[in-house]
């Protein structure tokens, strides 16, 4: 017998999946570093969630599994909502639920239409569920382009509102426009993970109940800080909601998450504490920055875009001196074609320190 190469035999991955980016993690930060690099909420959450994940622990029951479908939670997302709960499903994570709602609607062949400057985690989503990104830009009338971008090909458009890196927004009129201009058999996928800093906190759900092709997907680990819980939701009509229900984990959330979601959920008044915080942050950060000559599109996220601006302004040079002096930032590259700086918005101590070492 030959001895064959091993590397030879190792089994292919399906199409695609080799041109999904791993994520570059970031090099390990001091424990005193100020995180502003991936728009986790440095506010904290609600000191209730860890009350209720301890008790949930104490009670002891790790070996019994939890409830089916995280049934209790989707019904307390409904009620804070105002949605029925046969319209709501949770996962662990946006980053879980968003390719497991792609492949229960798009695979092989069929084409799946996104902004390219918009996550970037998007195109790996796509990959995943084995069907074609369709990259186009966000010009002056964005809608308009994503719905010249529709072809027969077409099974779902996938947009995040807010963006992310830019925290702008589609407005609800243009989401409406973008609604009406898709065929219905068209599902129109939207990623609110941003959406309660924005001045329209609802926006996407308000189409729940009347549209057939509309999920909305949000998450508790931005303004309800609960990112290392791993809780991520979507909102549509109950026959999709069934449709996604079909792929998803039988117990998509361990015993301490949920019983920590649901009372972060219960919290409203650290929620909107958090979230007065976070906006206040950002337009003065905004004013400041767009005064020391740094373009910043109006955000409506938690975090804001430094792109170049008037000399001086380097994100490259800015992202270095910010990272010696402890304040992580991300730099991206290629934005548009030109490097930018994403800054996620922390507290006001965060945000002095930001500037201080930025030294604008
Ligand atoms: C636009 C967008 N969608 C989804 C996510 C991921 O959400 P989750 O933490 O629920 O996985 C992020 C996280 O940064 C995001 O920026």
């Amino acid at each position: 017998m030959t001895q064959q190469d091993p590397i030879r035999r190792l089994p292919a991955p399906r199409a695609g999946i080799a041109d999904i980016p791993r994520f570059t993690p970031p090099p390990p930060a001091p424990a005193e570093a100020i995180l502003l690099n991936t728009n986790e909420n440095r506010f904290g959450a609600s000191p209730a969630v860890a009350e209720a994940m301890a008790r949930d622990l104490a009670e002891g029951r790790m070996n019994y599994y939890p409830p089916i479908e995280a049934e209790p939670l989707n019904r307390a997302l409904a009620a804070v909502h105002g949605l029925d709960p046969d319209c709501v499903v949770s996962v662990g994570g946006c980053e879980l639920l968003l390719p497991l709602a792609l492949t229960a609607y798009a695979g092989p062949g069929d084409e799946v239409v996104w902004f390219g400057d918009g996550f970037r985690k998007f195109h790996g989503y796509i990959l995943t569920a084995g069907a074609t990104p369709v990259a186009v830009p966000r010009e002056a009338d964005a809608v308009g382009t994503l719905l010249a971008a529709v072809t027969a090909r077409t099974r779902v458009v996938l947009i995040d509102n807010p963006g992310n890196p830019t925290g702008r927004m589609l407005p609800a009129a243009e989401i409406a426009r973008l609604r009406a201009g898709l065929p219905p058999e068209i599902l129109l996928m939207l990623d609110e993970a941003y959406v309660e800093f924005a001045d329209t906190p609802r926006l996407g759900l308000d189409h729940v109940p009347g549209a057939g092709n509309v999920l909305v997907f949000r998450t508790l680990s931005k303004a309800y800080g609960l990112a290392g819980l791993r809780i991520g939701w979507a909102a549509g009509a109950a026959p999709l909601i069934e449709t996604v229900k079909r792929v998803i984990p039988t117990f998509p959330l361990a015993r301490p998450a949920l019983a920590g979601a649901l009372a972060a959920l219960a919290d409203r008044e650290h929620l909107a504490r958090v979230v007065a915080g976070c906006r206040a942050g950002r337009e003065a950060a905004t004013v400041r920055l767009r005064a020391a000559g740094w373009q910043v599109p109006d955000s409506q996220g938690n975090f804001i875009l430094l792109c170049a601006g008037a000399p001086g302004t380097d994100p490259g040079a800015a992202a270095a001196r910010l990272t010696a002096r402890g304040v992580l930032v991300r730099l991206i590259p290629d934005f548009a074609g030109a490097a930018a700086l994403r800054v996620t918005i922390g507290t006001p101590e965060d945000m002095d320190a930001f500037f201080v070492a930025l030294g604008a």
